[in-house]
């Protein structure tokens, strides 16, 4: 099978389905990313990642290249490219989905299997099949659920499979393929649905969009909570514990980032305007702006709480990660948040153990520190952002009240214990807690 794209999604895939026991070609354009692939390093942070690369590359069951004609002779193409927000737009930028696709027509065989991954705006499916008729291959649609810092975990054993294919015999055939290709998934138990190729696109953005939702709703009863002298994070546990709510996703905080959720949000909207159904998602625009609102918050938070002026006050930033388990800053709200206390020109130490260098490439005008305590050195102010296990669980406020010249402390994923960080004399900040 060929792996068309080789991102987040597509190097994991491939080197997934090489560890299942599939001969697996992983073809990118960039040939940094495959050179570096090909000697068995992950271009970026993901657990589990190198070790599968090196496995597939060693049983020589896995390649990778930049050259489209090595998809050639594949049963299944997976098509695995990015879909990013169009510059000046929310819609999705599908140049990267167009050019894979064209590139690959000419090596498609009758009876090979095309399986989109990448999250699309409903109708792509259909229109890349009508670029694929004459070929013999047929299209299906099978959209990838993996979150960062997880995704070898979310790919071997994902929740569920979803397989949009068309009606006929050749779909049929298609979904028989894919089962095949997925066995020891499903021989474990996975639920695997077969779909048309439409609601298999939807149900990609609709499980992001509730995922985003769900975010929101916490933070949107965070600001209430925090107006009623409430806590957030209790009425979090206790909404949680009823089945019908769960208590996943329900962290409040500084919001959603990364790469997915933003943009896809974005993108799904847009394409429902396009289908004349706007006003149905309208309130993913609200969705997008209580997310939004919670890094204003994050920064009025420390503002007020060095006395109304952050200027030249020493602000140790805590992560910088959209997330911990990941050097992806995208979107990320810890380094925008850090961004803007900057802007307010505080002198901001920024500190991340998996993104720093992803961090400073982008953002030079903010300071760093690689190791966690010399941020803290000397700071006014302590703000968490992406709750690393390094500030969450190995920080104690003894050891950081050791370190820091003010004992104010900014919980923007209020992951840490308030009642202890108050008891050792630290003023205790969360967001949408008393
Ligand atoms: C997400 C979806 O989970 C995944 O199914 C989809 O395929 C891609 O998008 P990912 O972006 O990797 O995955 O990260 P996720 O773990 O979902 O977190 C997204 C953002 O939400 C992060 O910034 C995270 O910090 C934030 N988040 C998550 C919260 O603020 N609160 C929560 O309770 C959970």
């Amino acid at each position: 099978m060929s792996v068309i794209g080789c991102g987040y999604l597509g190097a994991v895939h491939a080197a997934a389905m090489a560890s299942i026991g599939h001969d697996v070609v992983g073809i990118d354009v960039d040939e940094r990313k495959v050179a570096a692939l090909a000697d068995g390093v992950a271009p970026f942070f993901e657990p589990q990642l190198g070790e599968l690369l090196q496995e597939g590359l060693a049983s020589g069951r896995l390649r990778f290249s930049t050259d489209m004609s090595d998809a050639a002779g594949s049963d299944i193409h997976f098509l695995a490219v990015g879909t990013p927000q169009i510059v000046g737009g929310h819609a999705a930028d599908l140049r990267f989905v167009d050019a894979a696709m064209s590139a690959l027509l000419a090596h498609l065989r009758p009876g090979d299997v095309v399986a989109g991954k990448s999250t699309v705006p409903v109708g792509t499916a259909e229109r890349l099949a009508s670029q694929m008729a004459g070929s013999g291959a047929t299209l299906v649609w099978n959209p990838e659920f993996l979150r960062e810092g997880w995704a070898v975990h979310d790919t071997l054993t994902p929740d569920r499979l979803v397989v949009g294919v068309p009606s006929g015999p050749d779909g049929e055939r298609a979904a028989d393929l894919l089962r095949e290709a997925y066995r020891p998934a499903l021989e474990a138990g996975t639920p695997f649905l077969i779909t048309d190729l439409a609601t298999a696109e939807l149900v990609k953005g609709a499980a992001n969009a509730f995922l985003a939702t769900k975010i929101s709703f916490i933070n949107a009863m965070a600001e209430i909570a925090e107006a009623a002298g409430a806590d957030v994070t209790l009425l979090a546990d206790a909404i949680g514990h009823d089945g019908r709510i769960g208590r996943r996703y329900l962290g409040s905080g500084i919001g959603f980032g990364g790469g997915c959720l933003p943009k896809d949000i974005r993108a799904f909207a847009a394409r429902a305007e396009e289908l004349g159904r706007g006003e149905a998602v309208g309130f993913l625009r609200e969705v997008d702006s209580i997310n939004l609102r919670r890094r204003d918050r994050a920064v009025r938070l420390v503002v007020d709480a060095l006395g109304g002026l952050v200027f030249g006050r020493r602000i140790a930033v805590l992560g910088a990660a959209f997330k911990p388990f990941s050097d992806d800053i995208r979107d990320s709200p810890a380094l925008d948040v850090a961004v803007r206390l900057r802007g307010l020109g505080a002198d901001v130490v920024v500190t991340d153990p998996a993104a720093l260098a992803n961090a400073e490439a982008a953002h030079p005008q903010l300071g760093y520190a690689a190791e966690r305590d010399d941020a803290l050195r000397d700071a006014d102010a302590v703000v968490i952002v992406t709750e690393w296990d390094l500030y969450r669980r190995d920080l104690t406020p003894e050891h950081a009240g050791s370190l820091v010249a003010g004992r104010i402390v900014i919980d923007g994923r209020n992951c840490l214990d308030a009642a202890a960080w108050r008891a050792a004399g630290w003023k205790y900040h969360g967001m949408g807690r008393r």
